[in-house]
Order: C-alpha cells, then sequence, then structure tokens
C-alpha cells in the first residue's frame, strides 16, 4: 500500500483550514455559544462577537461594516446581488458572460426565465477575456443594467480588471457586480474607491472554514432579503447567524492580508516552476486562459494533446496520489463537459486539468505531479 500523503493540488475547489482559524472558532463554539438575537448576556456577546468580525472585515477591504451582509459562502452571495438588484433595484437586463461561475450564470437564467430580466452574454475570446467593446456598446442602452463578471475565473484563471469594468458600468449608471471568490483573500482590495456595487465572498476558498461567506453591498443600494423570516443581517438575510462560520471568515481573511505578498510570491513561483517543467517534459502541452499575462496566480489550467491516456487521468492522478480537478470540453454533447472550455475553446477534442495552488504546497509537489504526467504524455500522439 503507498503510504506516502496526498498532494493536493484543488485549492480553487477548496482550500485547508489553517489551524489558526480554527484555533479562533473553538471558543465560540464552546463559550459563546448564545444566540446572537437574545437579549440576555449570552447573546449580547455573540452580537458583540459578530459586529467584532463584520469591523475588522470592513476594514481590510476599505468598506463600511454596514456594507457587509454574511451569507453561506459564494452562491448565496451571487445569488443575493443578483436577484437583490432585480427584485429591488429595478434592474431589467443582465449582461454577464458564458463563463462565469454557475451561481451566477443560473441565477441569471432563472431570472431571464421568469420573465423579469433580459439576458446579455458577452463573447469571450480563446483566453477567457471578455469583449470590452462590445459591453461597452451595449451599455449605451439605457434600460436598467446589473453587469457581473467574475474578478477571476476558477477554472482557467483569466482575470479581469475590475476596476476599469466597474468604472465603465458606473459611466452608463450600470450597477456592478464582481463575483470575487477566487480572489479574495489572494488580492488586496481597496472598495472605498466605488468602482463596485456587488461582490461575493467565500471562507472556504482561502483557509477559512466551509458554509460562511459574504455579499459586500455599497450603501447606496438597498435592497430586501431573498431568505426571509428573521430580521439579522440588519434584515438582508433571515436565519440565525453562524457565529463561529463568521469568527473564523474574519481570522481567515486577517491572515491572508498579513501573509499576502509571502503567499503570492510562493504560489506564483509554484505555478511558474509547473509551466515550465510541464513545457519541459511534454511535447504539444499548452495552457488553458492567459497565464502568461493576467491570471489568477493560484491557478494553472493544462490543456493536454489528444492521447488515450486523456480520458483516465484525473482517476490515474488519484491513483498516484494527486488531486487535481477536470474540466474538459464536451465535444461530443456528452454530459459532464466544462462550460468554461466549451464557450473558449468549442469542438476541442484536448484534455483539461485544472491545477489549483496553495501556500501547503511545494515545488516537490509540482515536479511529482509532471513525473507522473509525463509518464502517460511523453510521447505526443496526435
Ligand atoms: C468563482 C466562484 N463563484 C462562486 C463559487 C461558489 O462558492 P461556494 O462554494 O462558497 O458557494 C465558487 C466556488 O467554486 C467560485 O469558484
Amino acid at each position: 500500500m503507498n503510504n506516502s500523503p496526498r498532494i493536493y493540488l484543488d485549492n480553487a475547489a477548496t482550500t485547508p483550514l489553517n489551524p489558526e482559524v480554527l484555533e479562533a472558532m473553538i471558543p465560540i463554539m464552546q463559550e459563546h455559544f448564545g444566540n446572537p438575537s437574545s437579549s440576555h448576556a449570552h447573546g449580547r456577546k455573540a452580537k458583540g462577537i459578530i459586529e467584532d468580525a463584520r469591523g475588522k472585515i470592513a476594514k481590510l477591504l476599505g468598506c463600511s461594516p454596514a456594507e457587509i451582509c454574511f451569507t453561506s459562502g459564494g452562491t448565496e452571495a451571487d445569488n443575493l446581488a443578483l436577484r437583490g438588484s432585480v427584485n429591488s433595484l429595478g434592474i431589467k437586463r443582465i449582461i454577464t458572460s458564458p463563463i462565469e461561475h454557475h451561481a451566477v450564470i443560473h441565477t441569471a437564467e432563472d431570472l431571464a426565465h421568469a420573465g423579469l430580466v433580459e439576458l446579455a452574454l458577452l463573447d469571450v475570446n480563446e483566453k477567457g477575456e471578455i469583449n470590452l467593446n462590445q459591453l461597452a456598446d451595449l451599455l449605451q442602452n439605457p434600460t436598467p443594467t446589473l453587469v457581473s463578471l467574475m474578478h477571476a475565473n476558477n477554472e482557467i484563471g483569466t482575470m479581469i480588471d475590475i476596476q476599469e469594468i466597474g468604472e465603465l458600468c458606473h459611466r452608463h449608471n450600470a450597477l456592478f457586480h464582481c463575483d470575487t471568490v477566487q480572489t479574495m483573500g489572494h488580492f488586496s482590495f481597496d472598495l472605498s474607491k466605488g468602482y463596485v456595487d456587488f461582490i461575493a465572498a467565500a471562507a472556504h476558498k482561502f483557509n477559512g472554514p466551509k458554509g460562511i461567506g459574504f455579499m459586500y453591498l455599497n450603501r447606496k443600494n438597498k435592497i430586501t432579503p431573498e431568505i426571509t423570516g428573521g430580521a439579522q443581517e440588519r434584515e438582508l438575510r433571515g436565519g440565525t447567524e453562524n457565529v463561529h462560520g463568521i469568527v473564523g471568515l474574519a481570522k481567515a481573511l486577517e491572515i491572508s492580508y498579513r501573509d499576502i505578498v509571502a503567499k503570492k510570491t510562493h504560489i506564483q513561483n509554484l505555478k511558474n516552476t509547473m509551466i515550465q517543467l510541464l513545457q519541459e517534459h511534454i511535447p504539444g502541452i499548452e495552457f488553458n486562459g492567459n497565464p502568461f499575462d493576467q491570471s489568477l496566480y493560484t491557478v494553472l489550467s493544462v490543456s493536454l494533446p489528444p492521447n488515450e491516456a486523456g480520458s483516465m487521468l484525473l482517476f490515474n492522478l488519484d491513483l498516484a496520489g494527486i488531486s487535481a480537478s477536470g474540466g474538459s470540453a464536451c465535444s461530443s454533447g456528452a454530459v459532464g463537459g466544462s462550460h468554461v472550455i466549451n464557450a473558449c475553446k468549442p469542438g476541442t477534442n484536448r484534455t483539461t486539468i485544472r491545477f489549483s495552488f496553495g501556500k501547503q504546497n511545494t515545488v516537490e509537489d509540482i515536479k511529482y505531479t509532471v513525473e507522473n504526467l509525463a509518464k502517460w504524455y511523453a510521447v505526443e500522439t496526435a
């Protein structure tokens, strides 16, 4: 039996919990378990803990605590922003892209099917870059509009210039929602600049706990809740708060900001090393997205030439002790294709594997992974 430790290269799916975060959460579950809505001392203590965490997050992001609404994670934050802006802010059109996370695309489609909005999808090129001229043209139309574009794509890592797009939207009186689930905790934000109306975040993407995230909503935009039944979160989201999760989220974000430069340097080096080793050892290797340009440093989407090994690749990596994730195109129309690869490279018959790195990964992890890939791909069979 192989007893060597497994290599985890799926950090865009989720990250391991930082022990410092766990340490901060334990006393909340054991001692400060009061319901924040209760008016007695236990409740007041829990309420104070939440507001303290909210204040810390707001300070890191350059916004007001009242602009942070805790949610169960990224999906709910995206839903609340899209549905809230349609239901409360008179939005009649959503402009988005075909490579957004399903939390955005399916929500926008749902709102369109209900006849509440018109939906416009922007063109993307092979690298997953949005057609900004098309966005500018569409924004000439004065229909009340929400633009929803992700800061970094979770499958291929392509990034947008969040400030440039936010300013373009605002020049045309459109609201701007940016799904920052993959970049929160990995980049610094200064929301005081006002270029964005909504963002979404999930703690488990930056070494915090699962089941907790937040939506930032610019104070100009007052929306009503999508989850009703309680006055929590300043009447934006009913339900007893996940107090230990909120504390874990704030702690994880504090640590991320504290260590951001060292983390970025370390992970970018892993990504560069993997690119270089793959280019050296695998003929015909390509990369999805634009890894040499404005690209999320935690994600490398590898495009492998057609080869018999392709269909079994994730399985074989798993057997070799490596956890990574798939995302191949679905040219045959079969179930399981990646909507992102299909939009960027329609009809491709290459195999995609997404490697995503965390601060716990080492250059040795990368070397071992490339060695294994090279076993199956050293000779191009296309
Ligand atoms: C870009 C993006 N948005 C939204 C989500 C959903 O976040 P959660 O799993 O916290 O609901 C994810 C998760 O993978 C993501 O990568």
